[in-house]
């Protein structure tokens, strides 16, 4: 069997680049063109180190020794790449001799840019278990002293309730008491998970606007852009409502403490292909996507978002975010966020998944 070694190379996936001995770039295939995002002849007008991030000057240095005579090769890994100003691709390089026709070096570079974001993933997801399995064990410890406190004051309120100064103490400990309680039980979230039953999930986001829209009395718009062609899938009907509902209100409690001139939300659903769930590739999921035309995620707790206990408002518990995430969760998906001043967006991402009908 023959080979053609430049269509060989131009089927690589992985991006090739060829220089001369002064580090201009002679060739490239096609992956390197989709790696930079730049065309073959943008590419044949700049030198290797014209796509570098100019601070790593060791590196620099070690590229222009490997242009010497006798020197050898070498790889790098997490090499910063600006190929335009704003536009930085992380990824991994290795660097060869050329003597061919003329002499320069063979530049293979690799993206770790989505590998990195699937690991981030999974490292903010380990770490965000771990805040949450620490909160409901101190939930559960605060939940049954609780319940002797409450009772203790019920029996001196039974015993010596006709004090009317008395009574006053006890009802402070009793109310005091049962709103712990409820925050306990929030904290330790959803308990009895329901059966899963086949839904659509268009019936589930119109009931949860149904009350929203009641709530906010036409004071803030709703919009939807369905897909009604989207399957049913699984669902703990009465979570997933819970869950819509906390991440409307949030975005409903943003554009009314803003005072967010012409408040809107927009409620669509798409099928996604290939989503990313915990470094699992799903083949097809659906998307609710919550946007709203507020002020956006504070930046100190953008990287906390979900963590119990997270909040920016005076009265906020922080719990409604990571109730919603627990419940989405169970379902075997996510939730995204993207937020920036004017335009804050949710997507909860339900995977389709063949014969699983079961929950976490
Ligand atoms: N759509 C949004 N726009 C702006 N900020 C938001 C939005 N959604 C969430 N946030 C921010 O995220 C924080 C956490 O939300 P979360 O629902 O977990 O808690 P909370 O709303 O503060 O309290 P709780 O839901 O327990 O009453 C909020 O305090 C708010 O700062
Ligand atoms: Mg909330």
């Amino acid at each position: 069997m023959q080979y053609d070694a430049q269509a060989l190379i131009e089927s690589l996936a992985t991006a090739v680049l060829l220089t001369d001995s002064n580090l201009r770039i002679v060739y490239a295939n096609s992956a390197a063109q989709q790696l930079f995002l730049l065309s073959r002849s943008k590419l044949l007008q700049l030198k290797l180190t014209d796509l570098l991030d100019k601070e790593q000057k060791n590196l620099i240095d070690s590229i222009y020794s490997a242009t010497k005579p006798y020197s050898t090769g070498f790889f790098a890994s997490k090499v910063l790449f600006v190929p335009e100003p704003n536009r930085c691709i992380t990824a991994d390089l290795s660097i060869a001799h050329y003597s061919g026709k003329g002499k320069g070096l063979v530049v293979e570079c690799r993206s770790v840019d989505y590998q990195q974001k699937i690991n981030d993933e999974i490292q903010r997801r380990s770490q965000h278990l771990a805040a949450r399995d620490l909160i409901r064990s101190l939930a559960h410890e605060i939940k049954n002293p609780l319940g002797g406190i409450r009772g203790a004051a019920q029996l001196v309120d039974m015993t010596y309730g006709s004090d009317q100064a008395l009574h006053e103490y006890t009802k402070v400990i009793i109310e005091q008491a049962d709103r712990l309680k409820t925050l306990v039980n929030n904290l330790l979230g959803p308990q009895r998970p329901n059966p899963l039953t086949l839904c659509n999930i268009h019936y589930v986001i119109e009931k949860v606007l149904s009350l929203e829209t009641m709530e906010t009395r036409g004071k803030i718009r709703f919009k939807k852009d369905y897909d009604p062609s989207l399957p049913e899938l699984p669902l703990d009907v009465n979570a997933m409502e819970q869950a819509l509902i906390n991440i409307i209100s949030n975005a409903v409690q943003a554009l009314t403490e803003n005072k967010t001139p012409h408040p809107a939300i927009e409620l669509k659903t798409r099928a996604r292909h290939g989503a990313w769930i915990n470094g699992i590739k799903i083949p097809t999921s659906l998307v609710i996507v919550v946007t709203d035309n507020g002020p956006g995620i504070p930046e100190n707790i953008k990287e906390t978002l979900f963590y119990p206990m997270v909040t920016s408002r005076a009265s906020g518990n922080g719990l409604g975010l990571s109730i919603a995430q627990s419940i989405v969760e169970r379902h075997n998906g996510m939730i995204e966020c993207q937020s920036v001043p004017g335009k804050t967006i949710f997507k909860i991402i339900l995977p389709y998944q063949k014969d699983k009908f079961s929950s976490k």
